[in-house]
Parts: structure tokens; C-alpha cells; sequence
């Protein structure tokens, strides 16, 4: 049963998603998906496996999976979305769907990887998918998620803190309105980022400045928009995958700003 706050996250990002409906560019590329998981998977590895993908959105990662040669994906996704992501990636013959919240997907023990990619820090209980995830693995099978991060964002998480009070219960129209105004500053913050050593310099640098102008957008959209997100510490991060049963849990801080994990379930388990 999912919490009440995560199922109005979920309602959330089912209109968000039915309103954002388009990937292209950096946003949806293969680097970014290797810039994602940086030294703990490399996109190679994929070749040939089969990937359940949590909270698979409008399918941006899907098609990427499909693309870097992943034998089956298994996209579930609990919101509205879900539409949006069958028709995104109708072409993908190796793509099935599983429209339900992470924590129902089938305990098969199947999967070579299981992965959660800017989903967890958006369900106020995780534990439950980090379980579920390691019943759909394989044995040896490795589950990857990124989270949003805590550390070196304390400025960044104030003045996010006082907007989203107020944001998250703005209809569609008015918070696109709103993102709309705020975009003008933080493009002259990305830009001011390029030359000064200023906080989340390297992520305004290295992810957020390859974006274009509409995708840029969106990542504010999806910064004000859901009921619930939380940002994790290091420790945190590493907790939530060793208390499901993961073994070789290791971290990555991306970008100085945020938590990419991977853990394994182990051979004999
Ligand atoms: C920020 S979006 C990320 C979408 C996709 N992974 C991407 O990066 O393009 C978060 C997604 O997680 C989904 N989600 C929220 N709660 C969930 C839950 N309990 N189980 C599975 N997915 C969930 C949302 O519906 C949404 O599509």
C-alpha cells in the first residue's frame, strides 16, 4: 500500500509527464545515461541483459537501455504516465510494461539489473522497492539508483525549500508560468557557473548547460513540482541498499551534487 504523500507524488508526475511528453537531446542521450552512473556501470555491460527499469517515466532511459543493447526491459511505471511511455517506445519490440509502484514487481529473480534512476529520493518509503528489486534479481544481479544529494547543496536546498512550499500545490498552468520567470535568473546563474567557482557550479557546467533551453525548463518543473522529494547524505544512500540485502554497495558523489549506488545481490542468496 503506498503512502498517501507518495501516491500524490505519484498523481505529480502523472500530470507532469502527460504535459512534458518529449526526450531528445543531451537529456536523452547515451552520455548522459554513462554520465549517470559514472565509474559504476559502464553502459557496456548492459549488452545483452535483461533490465527492469523503476519509475521509467516517459521512457527516456527505456529506449536508451534498448539502444545500448539490452536483450529486455521490463518499464514499470505507477502514474498516468504510463501512456505516455507505451506510446514513447512502441517501436521497442523488447519492452514490456508494468503499470504499479516499484515495490509490485514480480519477485522472478530473473534480472541481470534492476535500476531506479531519479526515483527513490521521490517515494517517502523505499524500502519496500529496494526489497522487491532484489527478488527480481538474479543472483549476482545488480540493482543501480541515483538520488538527489545533500551534501554541498545546503544554499541550493534553502531557498528550494521556501519555493516548493508554495509550488507544489500550483495547478499545471500557473507553475509553468512560474518556471517561466525563474528561468531567466538561473540561465544567468548557469552562465555566471561557467566562469566562477559558484555552488553547483560542476553540475550547472557539465549537465544543466547541455541542455537546451525547453529541457532546462523541464528540470525546474520537476524540482517544484512533486509532493514529496528528499536529499541524501552519503550515509543514507548506502543504508538504503545494505538493509535490503545488497552486498558490494559502492557510491558515487556525481557532479559533487548528487548519490548514484550500486549493490549486488549476493551469488548464494
Ligand atoms: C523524476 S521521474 C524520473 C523518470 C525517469 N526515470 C527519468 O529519469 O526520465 C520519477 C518517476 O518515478 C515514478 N514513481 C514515483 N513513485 C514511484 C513508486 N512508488 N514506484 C515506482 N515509480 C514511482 C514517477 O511516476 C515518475 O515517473
Amino acid at each position: 500500500m503506498t503512502h498517501p504523500l507518495g501516491q500524490r507524488t505519484i498523481r505529480d508526475f502523472g500530470e507532469q509527464w502527460t504535459k512534458y511528453t518529449d526526450n531528445h537531446g543531451y537529456y536523452a542521450s547515451i552520455d548522459l545515461l554513462r554520465d549517470v552512473f559514472g565509474p559504476l556501470l559502464e553502459v557496456e555491460d548492459l549488452i545483452g541483459c535483461r533490465v527492469a527499469e523503476i519509475g521509467a517515466g516517459t521512457g527516456r532511459f527505456v529506449r536508451l537501455l534498448v539502444d545500448a543493447g539490452a536483450s529486455f526491459v521490463l518499464a514499470v511505471e505507477p502514474s498516468a504516465a504510463v501512456e505516455v511511455l507505451k506510446r514513447n517506445t512502441r517501436d521497442l519490440d523488447r519492452v514490456r510494461y508494468l503499470h504499479a509502484p516499484g515495490d509490485r514487481i514480480p519477485p522472478t529473480g530473473e534480472f541481470d539489473f534492476v535500476l531506479a534512476i531519479g526515483v527513490l529520493h521521490h517515494v517517502p518509503d523505499p524500502g519496500p522497492i529496494l526489497v522487491a528489486a532484489w527478488h527480481a534479481l538474479r543472483p549476482g544481479g545488480t540493482v543501480g539508483i541515483w538520488l538527489y544529494g545533500k551534501e554541498s547543496n545546503a544554499l541550493y536546498l534553502c531557498m528550494l525549500s521556501a519555493v516548493v512550499a508554495i509550488t507544489r500545490r500550483l495547478p499545471h498552468g500557473l507553475l509553468a508560468a512560474f518556471v517561466w520567470l525563474t528561468y531567466w535568473p538561473v540561465a544567468a546563474y548557469m552562465h555566471a557557473c561557467r566562469l566562477l567557482p559558484l555552488p553547483m557550479a560542476a553540475y550547472m557546467r557539465n549537465v544543466f548547460f547541455r541542455f537546451d533551453r525547453q529541457t532546462r525548463k523541464l528540470v525546474l518543473y520537476d524540482q517544484m513540482n512533486p509532493a514529496y522529494a528528499k536529499y541524501y547524505v552519503a550515509a543514507e544512500a548506502r543504508d538504503l541498499l545494505e538493509r535490503a540485502g545488497f552486498i558490494d554497495v559502492r557510491l558515487y558523489h556525481r557532479h559533487g551534487y548528487s548519490w548514484s549506488v550500486t549493490g549486488r545481490r549476493p551469488q548464494d542468496a
